[in-house]
Parts: C-alpha cells; structure tokens; sequence
C-alpha cells in the first residue's frame, strides 16, 4: 500500500465514523508560549481540552506536521543514526471531544489497523498504564480489559508513567495511555525472543506505532494534576512507521515516504544508499529527514534565524548540510536542490509546499 493510500485510508475511516477531517495545523506554533513547534496533533485543540473553547465538532480526524528537535520528546543528534526516528512527521489522529472514550477508541483502532490495513494481529502488542503513586492514579485495568476482547493477556503489557501517561509538555493537557506496538521481526527472531521482552526497548523493528491518550487532566505549573471538566480522547499514529509495517519493511527510510529524496540525494551526490550504518548511509537519512522539516517550517513561515523557532531550524539545516559535505562530497549548496521532489511527493497532502516552492527553495539556497 503506497503512503498516499495508506493516509487517505485514515481519513476515510474516521470519516464513515462521523468525524470531521480538518487539515493539519501549521507546525509552526504562534500563538502558545509552552510550545515553539507543533509536537503532537493534539496541539491545536489544547484550549478545547482545557474546556477553554467549545468545539462544533465533536469528533475531528486529520494528519498533523510535527515537529519534535528538543525539550521533552526527542533529540536532533539521534536522528538519521537510527531507522524510525525523525525530525518532521505525520501524525495521524483522531479526537473525541467529551464524545467517545476508550471503548471505540480501542475498537476502532483494532478495526483500522487489523482489517482494513491487514496488520497481522499476532504481532500486535498493547500497553496500558500501570499506575502512579506519586500522581495517586490507578492502574487502568479499563483499558486493560478492552483489549482481553483483541489480545492474548501476554501481549497486553502495563507500562510506567514514562511511557504510558502523556503530557504534552511540563504543563496542559495529559492523561493516561494505551500504545500499539508492532513486532516487525522475522519470524525465526520472533521464534526466538518474545516481542513483548523488546516493547518499549528501542529495538529499531519493535516499534510503537499508535497511541491512544485518555485525556482526563491539566496538569499545572505545580505540578499537580486537576481533573477536566470532561473525558477526551487523543490518538497519535506515526504515519511513517505505519508505512513500513505496510510496506514490509524495517526502516521507515525504505518506505516511498523517504526513497525520492534519497533517490535524488543519490544522484545528486553520486553515493548510493546501502541501508546500514555506514556514514554515507547515515548522511543521507539525515538530509532525506532534515529537508522535510527545513522545508514544512519555511512554508509555514518559519525561516532560518538567529533566535527562537528560527535558530531550531537553522540548526536542522546546518546539521543537513554539514552531513553531505562531510560525508557525501557535496562542495556547493545541495539541499535546495531536493525541493521538487519533496513537492511532488508530498505537495497534494500538503498544498502549501507547491505554493510555497519557489520561496523555500530561495531560504534554503542563501542559507546554504
Ligand atoms: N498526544 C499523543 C502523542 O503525541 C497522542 O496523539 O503521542
């Protein structure tokens, strides 16, 4: 299934389940000084969480341009070195807005992902939050027993609050959590170790795809949680490893999400891409991942500067250009040059990236 099919998949189920598709917020964020990029798709309904602002709508669909360089959920130096991590991604989610809760959040996660998607259930694993004291939460047996429905209880994992409770930053919006995780071993690996021993591992093939956030707290600046006036639901999948579970393969790089720019990266440089952890190989993930950022954040308006938003992405694009001359021989502006590839593969998602060619490819080349 091509990562174009595989997202309007997405929409369309959620669709035929009355929820309103809207577009992906900017990544850029404006106007919320917890937040310089948009790290999640929830995001942008924050206020509606709080019960700040009333939604019309109360369930909403989309993908979401995310953003995630520093701070609480990921770190620049480690992207391009493994398979499934990235700077910019898509995040594909759907909300309840004091609507549904985890029951059809379960369900309809199960439904998606085993029969319209056909994952292979036998390897999927599910965790639920265990617990906290110091939070004084309870251990959320709830969503433990929803998934008895789908899974064998040897793949129903409790997990801690690190990973199985979300905030989206040291204050706002945050709730306990339920993720899927998908085993993408060979059958002989899986033969051999159990996937549920490599769940929240950072094994590069036992990856996390989807999690399901039961919005139910704020926490504040004390750092004490204060209930909701309502129940949400958030959920966030990784498009880009949902496109490598779809497409049978290991390394989200190897997806059709990635193999243009890497194509073009390849003939641009006259270095071919052998998939292992060579430094040419990890040159090129790092300017097939950094290209995508550098490029959604100019179009959103975001250009390289000295301060703020603006020096985050000037430090993407310096580590980018630094990798290809270093590693890839490149003695003249390069990036630039992967412009129109990233168009066509991404611009009907994403219409701003075809509006905005002509500028983001200016930006980049005076940077570079
Ligand atoms: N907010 C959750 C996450 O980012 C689910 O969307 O993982």
């Amino acid at each position: 299934m091509t990562s174009k099919e595989t997202r309007q998949k997405f929409l369309d189920f959620f669709e035929e389940k009355n929820h309103r598709i809207v577009a992906s917020a900017p990544m850029v964020v404006k106007d919320d000084p917890t937040l310089m990029f948009t790290n999640a798709g929830m995001n942008q309904f924050k206020d509606i969480f709080l019960g700040n602002r009333v939604s019309k709508d109360l369930r909403i669909a989309d993908t979401q341009k995310c953003l995630r360089v520093s701070g609480k959920h990921n770190d620049l130096e480690e992207v391009g070195v493994d398979t499934y991590h990235h700077t910019m991604f898509e995040m594909l989610g759907n909300w309840s807005f004091g609507d549904y809760f985890k029951k059809e959040a379960i369900d309809w996660a199960w439904e998606l992902l085993v029969d319209v998607y056909g994952l292979n259930p036998e390897r999927l694993y599910a965790t639920v939050f265990e617990g906290d004291n110091s939070d004084k939460l309870d251990a959320d047996t709830e969503a433990e027993e929803l998934w008895q429905q789908y899974l064998p209880t040897e793949r129903i994992l409790r997990a801690n609050k690190k990973d199985n409770f979300w905030e989206m930053g040291d204050q706002g919006p945050c709730g306990p959590c339920s993720e899927i995780h998908v085993d993408l071993r060979s059958d002989a690996d899986r033969a051999s170790k159990p996937g549920r021993d490599l769940v929240n591992a950072d094994h590069p093939q036992v990856v996390e795809i989807w999690n399901l956030v039961f919005i139910q707290f704020n926490r504040k600046a004390s750092g004490l949680l204060e209930g909701l006036p309502a129940k949400h639901v958030d959920t966030g999948m990784g498009f880009e490893r949902l496109c490598m579970a779809l497409q049978g393969k290991t390394s989200n790089y190897d997806t059709d999400v990635f193999s243009p720019l890497i194509s073009k990266i390849s003939d641009l440089s006259g270095v071919s891409y052998t998939a292992s952890d060579n430094q040419t190989d990890v040159a090129i993930r790092v300017i097939s991942d950094h290209i995508r950022a550098i490029a959604f954040a100019i179009s959103d308006g975001q250009i390289p500067s000295n301060s703020g938003a603006g020096y985050v992405i000037k430090r993407i694009l310096r580590r980018g250009i630094r990798y290809g001359y270093s590693f890839l021989g490149f003695k003249e502006g390069f990036m630039h040059k992967l412009i129109p590839t990233l168009a066509a593969q991404m611009g009907d998602a994403f219409p701003e990236l075809k509006k905005q060619q002509e500028l983001i490819t200016r930006v980049i080349q005076e940077e570079e």
